[in-house]
């Protein structure tokens, strides 16, 4: 089999590696950097560059080179260059295409397997466009992973020991993720992640552009004062004041030239972005509150992305958690250097015994049924896989059509946190027809939301009574990954959650020490079988009695 690589598919940088020798490695681009900027030109004649080389073009031919073309991710916009089009996924492929290209040459290997990482926040439709990126790019797309996890991935390769909670921040060019994980001895327990998809150190240079000058239509300017505004941005993370000097920036309406002269103190910058710095407290908050943990029981906040080396960022982090943050892991790097350990994991480069990672479904999926209310039927929104379920997850429902001899449903799939369905994204839809005909309420359609390791959706709608049933991937394209880590009958069973670092690490040490073992493995199994039978009370008393096993064994083996 051939090797996998991973990539951190960036807004403004984008990195690739793969693992040598059981431990992550940057690969360089055709300049010999492990970062690339995520640019890409278009030219004349098709000539694609990418990286630096694209970005040359940037302030000369605006017009066909593009930057953060992650935000259009899945939104079906398109871009066009030379009067042709291009759809998100395209240019995205492009630049994957590009980064393979120099794994390829760095490896003298040929390399068409791929793990892409995607912010956690990020929603069924990115994620499938995404991965149309990696297959339009001649990629076999192994895992979509999310970038924090990734981070979290890279800091429990190099930290197997720990027992920890985490928060990773990541704040990056485009998107912010938070999210919260347990750490127990090589067992990545994913809690709960939130963020903003929409969020990140391109806004903050919008808003500097816009205090530097008038909104303008020419592309040039724009991205002359878009380049200055960034360097001021960066600057100001180090200098208490910075002097943004744009000669001839543009001509005004009457042909007379105009030039940009201003210094920007940090106090200024401070001030413009305070409250979009300010917005990135509640997903901190709401992720610990669905981890059900406290500021006080973190032990590890990572900070990752380019933005988190904003002195207000960090100061923000550190008032909301209460700790001081600290960067433990490269920012710029370490998203990749995790891609590459998932990559790891599944070629066999590395030993899943010892690292184990676990995820979570980031929005509730549901339906939008029909429902009686004080005025009347109306719509709401019924999750069926609620935010932040490990996964994968499959979770059914049973719903009855709503009028009498109804022969066929729509079940309408959306994805939100809202009641009200129109709040939230609607993903699209599954047709159930031949239905027997009959009165309200006797027919039953069961409703399944599965949800894989890739985070992406399968709806299978059924009538109980003939067993009659359609299924459908929601959206049109997409990956069919199979799980790796494929998590057994016990560990799927409700409340299994809980149990499973515990008994991973009861498992590991069974494993080195089969004398011991045997009292140990008995606990194990009785606690897995009252774990199926949703026994949650004894399987707690249980895992007491584990505990205390284990904190015996580990004093014998001090010794
Ligand atoms: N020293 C610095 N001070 C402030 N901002 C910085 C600094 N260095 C980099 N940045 C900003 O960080 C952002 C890029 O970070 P990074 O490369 O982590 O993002 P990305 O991975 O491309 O984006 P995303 O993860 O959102 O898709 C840019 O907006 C850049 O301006
Ligand atoms: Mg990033």
């Amino acid at each position: 089999m051939s090797r996998i690589v991973g990539i951190d598919l960036g807004t403004s940088t984008s990195e690739i590696a793969c693992i040598v020798d059981g431990t992550p490695k940057l690969l360089p681009n055709s300049l010999g950097k492990v970062v690339t900027p995520s640019v890409v030109h278009i030219g004349e004649d098709g000539t694609v560059l990418v990286g630096e080389e694209a970005a040359e073009y940037l302030f000369t031919r605006p017009d066909c080179t593009f930057i953060e073309v992650k935000r259009l991710t899945g939104s079906g916009e398109t871009l066009k260059a030379h009067g042709k089009e291009y759809a998100p996924e395209d240019i995205q492929a492009m630049l994957l295409s590009y980064l393979v290209r120099c794994a390829e040459s760095s490896l003298e290997e040929k390399i068409d397997r791929a793990v892409i990482t995607v912010p956690a926040y990020f929603t069924d439709v990115q994620r499938r466009a995404t991965a149309k990126a990696g297959e339009l790019a001649g990629l076999h797309v192994e895992r979509i992973i999310n970038e924090p996890t990734a981070a979290a991935l890279d800091y429990g390769l190099s930290n197997l020991k720990e027992c920890k909670n985490v928060l990773v921040y990541d704040l990056g060019g485009g998107t912010l993720d938070v999210t919260v994980l347990e750490l127990f001895e090589g067992v990545i327990d994913v809690k709960a992640s939130s963020g903003n998809n929409q969020l990140g150190g391109k806004d903050f240079d919008e808003i500097i552009m816009r205090h530097l000058a008038d909104p303008t239509e020419d592309e040039r300017a724009l991205m002359r004062l878009k380049k200055s505004a960034e360097d001021c941005k960066i600057a100001l993370s180090v200098e208490d004041e910075y002097t943004v000097s744009l000669p001839f920036l543009l001509t005004d309406k009457d042909g007379k030239p105009v030039s940009v002269e201003k210094t920007v103190s940090r106090r200024n910058f401070e001030d413009w972005v305070s409250e979009k710095v300010a917005s990135t407290r509640e997903p901190m908050m709401s992720a610990l509150a669905d981890a059900k943990l406290a500021p006080s029981d973190l032990q590890v906040v990572l900070l990752v992305g380019g933005s988190t080396r904003i002195p207000c960022i960090k100061k923000l982090v550190e008032e909301t958690l209460g700790a001081s943050p600290r960067s433990l892991v490269d920012p710029d790097l370490t998203v990749a250097r995790g891609a590459a350990i998932q990559a790891g994991l599944i070629e066999g480069s590395i030993n899943n015994k010892d690292l184990v990672l676990t995820d979570v479904c980031p929005y509730t999926l549901g339906t939008a049924p029909l429902r009686e209310g004080l005025f009347g039927k109306r719509l709401v929104f019924d999750p069926i896989i609620p935010r932040n379920t490990t996964i994968p997850t499959e979770k059914a429902k049973i719903y009855f059509p709503a009028a009498d001899y109804q022969t066929s449903v729509i079940i309408d799939v959306y994805q939100g946190e809202s009641s009200d369905p129109d709040n939230n994204e609607r993903l699209g839809e599954v047709r159930l027809t031949g239905i027997p005909p009959a009165r309200q309420g006797k027919e039953q359609i069961e409703v399944t939301f599965g949800y894989d390791m890739n985070g992406i959706l399968q709806v299978k709608a059924s009538v109980l009574s003939t067993g009659r049933q359609v299924s459908a991937e929601i959206s049109t394209t997409g990956v069919k990954a199979k799980p790796v880590l494929n998590l057994s009958k016990w560990e799927q069973a409700e409340g299994a959650r809980q149990f499973r670092p515990l008994i991973r690490k009861a498992e590991k040490l069974i494993a080195l020490n089969m004398d011991i073992g045997g009292d140990i493995n008995m606990l194990v199994q009785r606690i897995k079988e009252e774990l199926l039978l949703k026994n949650k009370e004894q399987a707690d008393n249980l895992r007491e009695e584990l505990l205390a096993m284990l904190e015996v064994m580990e004093k014998v083996d001090k010794r």
